[in-house]
């Protein structure tokens, strides 16, 4: 039998708990042509959402376009992969060289069919990277999806990396051409939240208040329990709500965290049956000490003051960091200097910050911190 609970890739149709409401606000977003952020600390499930939305829109409606920006080293690259996703997805093979006449006549691009039959298109490399070049393939999805007469959405994945792309002021650009997009929509998802807030809430960057925001939060835990709990009764296991609590309550219920518990409690029990609170322990041991040779060398390379306060946050939380008491129970410096440090971190992303609380965005390092180092 196949282990229900999935982790580290993205989940979709069984396998995707609920977030009802959120599926709803981003098809209707979309449907609506709406240019939209959609922001979460690391693995809340934000690519699982967003596949989610789109599958439930037809594909007679819509033309869907996904670009994870981690994957490109440079502007070239990135646009070279934008243009030939959205040539390909909407356009028949057989059309592909009558289009790219018709609507970028004036662009060298290579267009071939490689030895198992796809279409490859690419710039050509004496194409240089120039305004009309930018224009041209920024304002495609407007040409196409009037064209068809359809919808089209582009998700630009982590789109925080888009800063990293060695030439400036992309934003600029991108933004200057999709503002009289009408009939496309963007999902511009992230998990930088320093990064993109700014981008979104800094009256001189380009992407300011360009479309509604939405903060991806934590998966209702009741429901998440239930979700889980079905899966392990039609696997014929028996778990104790306390237990599945004990791991939503370790996991701080980040959907990535929780699911990797749970799979890796249903493979120490698939031949025993039922689950207490006290095999949950022992299966976050397992799995800590999985990690824990790269955890040591993380930690090595860390310098003290950044230690010391993972150490406390690991211990005490990460409330009200820079008051009076928590400074002095944990024996830190100056309110200012942790101040820095704790930015430090998030940009590092060791950590990050809900609500005025810091916390861990690996649940495992801090739980590695907690039983090594203390
Ligand atoms: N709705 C959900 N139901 C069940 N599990 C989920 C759900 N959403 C996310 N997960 C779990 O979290 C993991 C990460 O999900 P996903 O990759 O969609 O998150 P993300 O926010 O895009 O992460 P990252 O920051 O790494 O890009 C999934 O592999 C799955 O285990
Ligand atoms: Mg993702």
């Amino acid at each position: 039998m196949r282990n229900p609970f999935i982790y580290g890739e993205t989940v979709f149709g069984k396998n995707f708990c609920n977030r009802k409401e959120e599926i709803r606000r981003l098809k209707n977003d979309i449907l609506s042509c709406q240019k939209i952020f959609l922001i979460s600390s690391r693995r809340m499930g934000k690519t699982s959402l967003i596949k989610t939305a789109i599958d439930q829109i037809s594909a007679k409606e819509i033309i869907s376009i996904s670009m994870d920006l981690e994957e490109f080293s440079s502007y070239r690259e990135f646009l070279n992969t934008y243009l030939s996703l959205l040539v390909k997805k909407s356009t028949p093979e057989n059309k592909i060289l009558g289009f790219l006449r018709q609507v970028l006549s004036g662009l060298r691009i290579n267009f071939k069919i490689d030895e198992i039959g796809k279409p490859v298109i690419s710039l050509d490399y004496n194409q240089p990277i120039s305004a009309e070049l930018d224009s041209k393939i920024f304002n495609l999805p407007e040409i196409i999806a009037s064209k068809q007469n359809k919808k089209l959405v582009v998700v630009f994945d982590e789109f925080q990396e888009i800063l990293k792309l060695n030439r400036k002021n992309i934003e600029g650009k991108l933004r200057a051409h999709i503002q009289h997009h009408r009939n496309v929509a963007y999902v511009f998802a992230g998990s930088k939240r320093h990064l993109l807030n700014e981008m979104i809430n800094s009256q001189d960057k380009p992407f300011y208040r360009i479309g509604p925001v939405m903060y991806l939060e934590k998966i209702n835990e009741d429901i998440f329990l239930k979700f889980a709990k079905d899966k392990f009764e039609t696997s014929g296991i028996k778990i104790s709500d306390e237990a599945l609590q004990k791991v939503i309550k370790l996991a701080e219920n980040i959907p990535y965290y929780t699911q990797l518990l749970l799979h890796e409690l249903w493979d120490s029990k698939i031949d025993k049956g039922i689950i207490s609170e006290k095999d949950v322990q022992s299966v976050l041991s397992q799995v800590i000490h999985l990690y824990s040779q790269n955890f040591h060398l993380e930690w090595s390379r860390m310098i003290l003051s950044k230690r010391q306060l993972l150490k406390a946050i690991s211990l005490y939380g990460g409330k009200q960091i820079l008051s009076g008491d928590y400074l002095e129970k944990n024996n830190m410096g100056l309110p200012s200097s942790v101040r820095r440090t704790l930015l430090s971190l998030v940009e590092d992303g060791y950590l990050d910050k809900e609500n005025g609380e810091y916390f861990f965005t690996d649940i495992l390092f801090r739980e590695w911190i907690k039983r090594t180092i203390i």
